[in-house]
């Protein structure tokens, strides 16, 4: 028999034995879940009445429940809907105080830890947006009915409840239905679980779905889903979904399934050096939303608060008060550099790659998001922040053309040729990315800044800005003539003599 050595993941993490880290793995996967018993922890008396009359009252609700790991566990509707009469969310319902909204701080009761990673993570505060330019775009250009059933229908928002009358304790009418990421509760916990496990069965396989993120990681400014689908991970899960075993209990990535992974895999589901996390920032080493990307560290705080801190600003150490504004006096318990957090994610690919491949795919990205931020981004952002200063433009920033102009270069096409690059969806990086960009920034943003400031003005600007830049060479001096005839004699080998018009 061939000598088997260690899989590369237990090289990299340095740990000698293969099963030891197995079983800690295993341990990991297993100590999220509820330790409880049905009659002591659960399984409230009151509840079975409400399943009884349900039952007929909302068959279909009922039976989602029922036949969830809940129902099946002993979990009824009293233990995740009860209230006590002094919640502002609480009304009377059958002689029991119960509350419509069932906060992620309901479910922490039995699973603490999945609350604790979702409140510390960027999804539980994406509510708050109202001081972005986003926000802006929506409340004012568009209108706020707009915003109540677009953004807030994926980032969440405050959830207000009646405070007197008939309806007191029900949520408003203008505030609810909302299930965005995160949502303000009424009992100041942020988020809501219902974003990703779809009530009444609240299934784990369902999460693990690219179809649960894709119902906000979708469309011109953000389209993961669409990428996702087109890469060969997307292709091949597709095409492999009954081999996928997402009913697995602990779903590690190449032990429990080989075939693709899906968004959940690699930015939450467990690896066999990775232990799941709800915490979706974890793993990513970049922030690729940003007009300008930069790389990002992260610091955790004893308040379970935690944050970004970019590369290059400085790092406070673990056990130091931090001066952060979201720290309000809280310590901090640990510091995870890009590094780290890549390395995390690598953990995750080294299921089913070897390093050789992991490392050149993140070297491409990384030379990828160079190119955008160096040779379109800097310079653009340099020009616009200019023509801000010297009043050129007004401190509105939607009321000009140019503005909207670069608006869509860094936040849809830019963004969208970064997350193309980042998870293999080449379409994306290219057609739907960067050839949009530099499309737009030599034929919308250099027109539109010469109709702004006149054509001499911006040449002296496009002269500081872009002419230092070597990959705008061709745009200032044309393209030489060796790049032409190179290309024409490609062509004509093809299609013929003179086919290159
Ligand atoms: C005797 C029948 C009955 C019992 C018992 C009962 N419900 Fe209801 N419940 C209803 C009906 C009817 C509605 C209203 C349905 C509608 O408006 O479409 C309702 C509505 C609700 C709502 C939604 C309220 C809203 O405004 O959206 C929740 C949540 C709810 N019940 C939970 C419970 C829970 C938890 C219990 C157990 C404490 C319970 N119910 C017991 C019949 C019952
Ligand atoms: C694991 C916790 C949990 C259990 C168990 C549970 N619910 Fe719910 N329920 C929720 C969550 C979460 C929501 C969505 C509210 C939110 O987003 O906060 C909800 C919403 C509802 C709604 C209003 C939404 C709608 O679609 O009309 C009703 C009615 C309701 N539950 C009834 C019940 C009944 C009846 C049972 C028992 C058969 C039950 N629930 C069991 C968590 C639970
Ligand atoms: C289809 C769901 C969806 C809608 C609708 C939506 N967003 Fe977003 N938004 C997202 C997602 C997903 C991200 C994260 C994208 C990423 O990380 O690449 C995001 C990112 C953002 C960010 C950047 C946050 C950061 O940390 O940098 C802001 C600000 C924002 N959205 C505001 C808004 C506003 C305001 C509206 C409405 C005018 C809106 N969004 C509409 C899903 C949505
Ligand atoms: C961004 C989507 C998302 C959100 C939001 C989310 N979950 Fe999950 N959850 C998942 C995924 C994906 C898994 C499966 C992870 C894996 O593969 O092991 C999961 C698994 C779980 C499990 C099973 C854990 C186990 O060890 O079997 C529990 C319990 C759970 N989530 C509770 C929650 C609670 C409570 C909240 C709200 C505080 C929440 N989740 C919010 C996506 C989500
Ligand atoms: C009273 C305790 C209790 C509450 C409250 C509770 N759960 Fe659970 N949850 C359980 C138990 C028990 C299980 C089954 C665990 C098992 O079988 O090992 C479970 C399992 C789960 C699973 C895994 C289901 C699957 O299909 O694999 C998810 C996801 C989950 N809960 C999410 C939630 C969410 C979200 C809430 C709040 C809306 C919530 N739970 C509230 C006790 C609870
Ligand atoms: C209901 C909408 C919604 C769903 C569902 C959702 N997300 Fe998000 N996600 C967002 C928004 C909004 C943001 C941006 C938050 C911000 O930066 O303020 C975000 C941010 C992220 C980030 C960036 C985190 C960071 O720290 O910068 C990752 C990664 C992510 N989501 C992964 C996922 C995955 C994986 C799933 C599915 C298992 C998922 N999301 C489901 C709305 C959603
Ligand atoms: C093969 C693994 C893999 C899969 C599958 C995957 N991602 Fe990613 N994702 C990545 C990597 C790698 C990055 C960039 C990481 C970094 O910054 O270092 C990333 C970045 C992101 C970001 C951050 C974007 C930003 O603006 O900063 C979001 C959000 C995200 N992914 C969501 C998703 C969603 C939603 C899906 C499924 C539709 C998905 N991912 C599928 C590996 C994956
Ligand atoms: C569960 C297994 C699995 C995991 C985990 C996984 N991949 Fe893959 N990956 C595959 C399979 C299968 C293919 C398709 C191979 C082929 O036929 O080209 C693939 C292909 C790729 C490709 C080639 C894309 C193309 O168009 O040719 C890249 C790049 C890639 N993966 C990167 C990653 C990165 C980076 C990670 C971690 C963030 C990762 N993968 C995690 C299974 C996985």
């Amino acid at each position: 028999m061939r000598k088997q050595s260690y899989p590369a993941w237990v090289r990299r993490a340095g740990v000698a034995l293969a099963a030891g880290v197995l079983l800690t793995v295993a341990g990991t996967a297993s100590a999220a879940r509820p330790s409880g018993k049905i009659g002591t922890d659960w399984g409230k008396e009151g509840g079975q009445e409400c399943v009884d009359c349900h039952m007929t009252e909302s068959p279909g609700l009922y039976k989602q429940w029922n036949d969830s790991q809940h129902g099946q566990s002993g979990v009824n509707c009293l233990d995740c809907h009860q209230a006590d009469e002094k919640d502002a969310d609480a009304w009377k319902h059958e002689g029991q105080y119960i509350s419509v909204i069932v906060s992620p701080k309901d479910c922490s009761r039995c699973h603490d830890t999945e609350f604790k990673e979702v409140q510390r993570s960027h999804h539980a505060s994406a509510g708050e947006i109202l001081a972005s330019l986003d926000n802006l775009l929506g409340e004012v250009v568009g209108g706020p009915a707009a915003v109540n059933v677009g953004c807030r229908q994926c980032h969440g928002a405050k959830v207000e409840v009646h405070t007197e009358g008939k309806q007191k304790g029900k949520p408003t009418a203008e505030t609810w239905p909302n299930t965005g990421i995160g949502r303000m509760n009424p009992d100041g916990s942020k988020g809501s679980c219902t974003a990703c496990h779809g009530r009444h069965g609240f299934s784990k396989a369902q999460a693990r779905t690219p179809d649960t993120c894709g119902k906000c990681h979708i469309g011109p400014d953000h389209p993961q889903l669409e990428v996702y689908n087109e890469s060969k991970h997307g292709i091949i899960y597709r095409a492999s979904v009954d081999e996928m075993n997402l009913r697995s209990d602990k779903w590690v990535a190449g032990v429990d399934y080989v075939a693709a992974p899906t968004c959940a895999t690699c930015h939450m589901s467990a690896s066999p050096s990775e232990a799941k996390t709800h915490d979706v920032g974890e793993r990513i080493s970049w922030n690729l939303r940003s007009p300008v990307s930069n790389k990002i560290n992260l610091v955790r705080l004893d308040n379970n608060v935690s944050y970004d801190v970019p590369e290059g600003q400085p790092l406070p150490k673990v056990g130091e008060v931090s001066t952060h504004a979201k720290a309000k006096g809280a310590k901090v318990v640990e510091v995870l550099t890009w590094e780290q957090r890549r390395s995390k994610m690598e953990g995750v690919c080294y299921a089913c790659h070897t390093s050789g491949f992991v490392d050149g795919h993140y070297n491409q990205l990384d030379e990828f998001v160079n190119l955008y931020n160096e040779k379109f981004a800097k310079p653009i952002a340099a020009i616009m922040a200019d023509l801000k200063k010297s009043g050129k433009l007004t401190p509105a920033p939607f009321d000009e053309k140019i503005e909207w102009v670069w608006w869509e270069i860094w936040h849809h096409e830019g963004r969208r040729a970064r997350h193309g690059a980042s998870m293999s969806g080449p379409d994306y990086a290219w057609w739907h990315g960067m050839y949009e960009v530099a499309k737009h920034t030599y034929f919308e943003f250099i027109p539109e800044l010469e109709h702004l400031v006149g054509k001499q003005e911006a040449d002296a600007l496009l002269a500081k800005y872009f002419k230092p830049i070597e990959g705008h060479d061709w745009y200032f001096n044309g393209m030489s003539k060796e790049a032409l005839d190179k290309v024409r004699k490609g062509y004509e080998e093809r299609y013929g003599k003179g086919s290159l018009k």
